[in-house]
């Protein structure tokens, strides 16, 4: 449509021209509208897309080191938003979840084992397979300690056909989809941060895994149908400033040493109300410092070892009015035989669907060995193994939630499933030793010390 019309051809031509030349800024002003429209609609995705990055990329300033970075990475990772990345591969991954999880025996159980990569975990998964129970794993690998060995004990699971999921306890889209695809009759719950003194350094890891991780899979837990039993992992640790000996579940736990034993000491208290409101049969396990092959390089007889070998110095702890700081050392075949038991023994969830019918088991056990050795006495037992003179270096025990004592009263567990402790400590150092040469690569003069004496029987 022309905006002016005329009478003269040659008129007629230049208002042609002219409407042509309006026409053209009247277009190129509505392409500026749209392109400016784009350009806010692009800055404005960017901007969302810079929020939600910050939301999960938290800057390394929020931790104090670069492994409690990666920690709160993973954990806000998992939290929701990317969480549908861990729910798997679709059918070929919900069929290996399947396959893991079968029991291979009658009346076999199928157990979720949490912390299946972690050293209790691994050798309760290998165990319960054997004797044929349908195992999956679950794991976030963390790097609290060389995630190398964990993943080492991974493939040492996976040549038992156990299948470790990789994720977290706090990713519930996760353990939903878990519970959709099998139906677990037992919970072997032994993920957590672990580890007394490394809580000063990140106590945030403590609460995210033993607190929040620990409610989510209840949560998860309580809606599944069946409802799994649940055998879960709590420490002597709970005793805290207790001074009573030996330790007996009826002792006070309210006087947490550290911020580990306290969100332990809140599991307990979890793990009541969950029992109380929705049915879930809860058996907590309170362990006295398990050692063992494959053990956790966060703990004394295993960097002593370490650096005896090096001829490095060991620090030994006196407390304040020096006496000994003493260990009730539990060998890890031992806690085997304690979390079988207590799966064997737990009745049943009552509960369904997130609703209670009736009252539910409730239990909480010592797993020790009944035998507190001093910690000079462990050194002597390493250097008489390794074949090398530590270098000791004698010091209070600093103020960082570590206790001087304990001692397992395991009598209620004897009672109940005939739980017997059957290792002592040279025997379960030498099993120990024997194992950490040839993992890390044989010493000769260890070798030499460990094949002139004769296996254990224990
Ligand atoms: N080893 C001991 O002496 C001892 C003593 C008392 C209690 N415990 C308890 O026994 C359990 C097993 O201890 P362990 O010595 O095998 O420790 P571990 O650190 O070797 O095993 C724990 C595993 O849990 C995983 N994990 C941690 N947080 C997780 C999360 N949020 N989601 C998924 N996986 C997670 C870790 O990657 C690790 O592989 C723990 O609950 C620990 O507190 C151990």
């Amino acid at each position: 449509m022309p905006l002016y019309t005329a009478a003269d051809t040659s008129k007629t031509v230049k208002l042609e021209r002219y409407n042509s030349y309006l026409r053209k800024i009247h277009s190129s002003k509505i392409i500026n509208a749209s392109s400016k429209l784009l350009f806010r609609a692009t800055l404005l995705v960017a901007l969302l897309l810079v929020l939600v990055f910050a939301v999960n990329y938290p800057p390394l300033s929020f931790s104090s080191s670069s492994d409690n970075h990666r920690l709160h990475r993973r954990s806000f990772l998992s939290t929701g938003i990317f969480s549908s990345s861990s729910l798997g591969g679709g059918a070929a991954w919900e069929k290996r979840v399947r396959l893991s999880s079968a029991p291979r025996r009658p009346n076999g159980f199928s157990v979720l084992v949490t912390g299946a990569a972690g050293f209790v975990g691994s050798h309760c998964s290998i165990a319960l397979k054997k004797r044929g129970d349908g195992v999956l794993g679950l794991d976030n690998f963390n790097d609290y300690y060389d995630p190398s060995l964990k993943r080492a004990r991974q493939n040492l699971l996976e040549k038992h056909q156990v299948f470790i999921v990789e994720g977290d306890l706090n990713d519930g889209p996760l353990l939903t989809k878990l519970f959709d695809v099998v139906p677990f009759t037992h919970v072997l719950h032994l993920a957590a941060q672990a580890g007394v003194r490394y809580a000063m350094k990140n106590p945030q890891s403590y609460v995210r895994s033993n607190i929040a991780g620990f409610v989510n899979l209840l949560e998860v837990a309580k809606t599944a149908n069946p409802q799994p039993a649940i055998v879960w992992a709590s420490a002597s640790s709970v005793y805290g400033l207790n001074t009573e000996n030996p330790f007996s579940e009826e002792h006070r736990t309210d006087q947490p040493a550290s911020l580990y034993a306290a969100t332990k000491k809140a599991g307990e208290e979890i793990a009541h109300t969950y029992n109380h409101i929705y049915g879930l049969s809860l058996t907590g396990l309170r362990f006295f410092t398990v050692y063992g092959p494959w053990g956790r390089p966060d703990m004394a007889y295993f960097f002593f070892t370490k650096d005896i070998l090096q001829g490095k110095s060991i620090d030994i702890y006196q407390t304040q009015d020096d006496k000994e700081v003493a260990r009730d050392f539990t060998y890890i075949d031992d806690i085997v035989k304690g979390c079988v038991g207590a799966l064997d023994t737990a009745e049943k969830s009552t509960g369904s669907g997130g609703k209670k019918k009736g009252p539910a088991q409730l239990r909480v056990y010592n797993l020790g060995n009944t035998s507190p050795v001093p910690v000079g006495k462990l050194v002597g037992i390493l250097e008489g193994l390794l074949g090398t003179k530590a270098k000791k270096h004698v010091i209070k025990m600093p103020r960082n939630g570590d206790v001087p004592y304990t001692h397992a009263n395991v009598s209620l567990a004897y009672r109940d499933f005939g739980y017997k402790p059957a290792t002592d400590l040279a025997a379960g150092l030498r099993k120990f030793v024997k194992w950490y040469v040839g993992y890390y690569g044989i010493h000769p003069r260890v070798k030499r010390e460990i094949s002139s004496r004769p296996e254990d029987s224990a």
